[in-house]
């Protein structure tokens, strides 16, 4: 079988970032709710900086982190909700931007769950000895689809960019991927396309705003989150034990510490960063892991876990 690894990784963020205070001068909301309701402490907003932008920052990072050039890239794959565009797809305009011409590019769509569903496509493409190399990029500018009048979801996220280059490789350092989805469920978190206003039905267009069921999309996320672990382990023989650095989905601290307890860690075993971020839905995982990596020693067991909308979920095991 051929082997696949991490060869690359890079994020980008756009310059402002934004508080909790400053929100309290935009919605009604206050520091202390934001803070002990989700852990949530600033979040990086664009002035202008667009989804394609960001994504190009992240690649690049990326890129330069694998030591390889643009146009050795044989697939770019973006998970977004956030398209610059809806044609051009987002990652036809990052192979624009990169000059990465022997590309194949298309984008996904699984929300906070997208780079886990794109990581695993990338997996699959390189094993079937049809692609070398594979760009995985998760990119939101969340910012211009939330209401900035409703203050029970637009004080959760925030925009940004993770990039993941996979090789093909004699070993296999992605040990395994498990992911699910749910649509039977998905009315509790939802962002609405274009509705049906032709020649012959006239409809008001949508607001085109996230909208969230947050107390639903929380029991969601606690429950499938150890669903997601014992499902990527079984099979290997590696156990929770065994597992060096755990990477979830930054949504919120409460869901974190709940996992936390339920799998059996202590506190602060999970890495956090969605104090600075917000959740930044596709982007979140490869963010955290960008800033993670630092601490990350060869042939360490990494575990990666994503949940979101759709309802989608989903979880990668690598050796690092
Ligand atoms: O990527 C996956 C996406 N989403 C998530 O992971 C979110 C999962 N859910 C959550 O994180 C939590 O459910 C929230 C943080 C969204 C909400 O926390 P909660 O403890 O479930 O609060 P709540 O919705 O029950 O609201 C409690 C109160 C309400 O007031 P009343 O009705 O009790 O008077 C809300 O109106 O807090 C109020 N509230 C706020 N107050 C100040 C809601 N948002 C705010 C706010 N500032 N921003």
């Amino acid at each position: 079988m051929i082997g696949v690894k991490i060869s690359g990784v890079g994020s980008a963020k756009p310059k402002n970032s934004v508080s909790n205070d400053d929100l309290s001068k935009v919605v009604d909301t206050s520091d202390t709710w934001i803070l002990t309701r989700t852990g949530i402490k600033s979040r990086y907003i664009s002035d202008g900086e667009t989804t394609t932008s960001l994504a190009v920052r992240a690649a690049k990072k990326a890129l330069a982190d694998a030591n390889i050039t643009a146009d050795m890239l044989d697939m770019i794959i973006v998970a977004t909700l956030t398209p610059d565009q809806l044609m051009p797809s987002a990652a036809c305009l990052v192979q624009k931007e990169l000059g990465a011409n022997n590309a194949t590019a298309f984008d996904i769509s699984a929300a906070c769950s997208g780079f886990i569903f794109a990581s695993k496509i990338a997996r699959d493409a390189i094993r079937t000895g049809s692609n070398k190399k594979v760009l995985v990029i998760g990119v939101e500018i969340l910012s211009k689809i939330l209401n900035w009048k409703d203050r029970n979801t637009c004080v959760l996220f925030g925009d940004g960019a993770g990039a993941v280059v996979y090789e093909s490789s004699a070993e296999d350092n992605i040990l395994n991927i498990y992911t699910g989805s749910d649509g039977s469920r998905g009315s509790v978190l939802t962002l609405d396309g274009f509705p049906i206003n032709n020649c012959l039905v006239e409809k008001e267009p949508n607001d085109y705003f996230l909208k969230m069921n947050g107390s639903e999309v929380y029991k969601f996320a606690t429950s499938i989150v150890p669903i997601c672990i014992e499902n990527v382990l079984k099979g290997t023989n590696i156990e929770i034990q065994d597992i060096d650095h755990i990477v979830l989905h930054q949504a919120n601290i409460r869901i974190l510490d709940t996992v936390t307890t339920k799998i059996g860690l202590v506190k602060g075993d999970l890495f956090e960063n969605l104090s600075e971020y917000g959740n930044t839905s596709a982007a979140s995982i490869p963010i955290a892991l960008d800033e993670a990596k630092v601490d990350f020693k060869k042939g360490e067991k990494v575990l990666l876990v994503g949940f979101g909308g759709g309802l989608t979920w989903g979880s990668i095991l690598l050796e690092w």
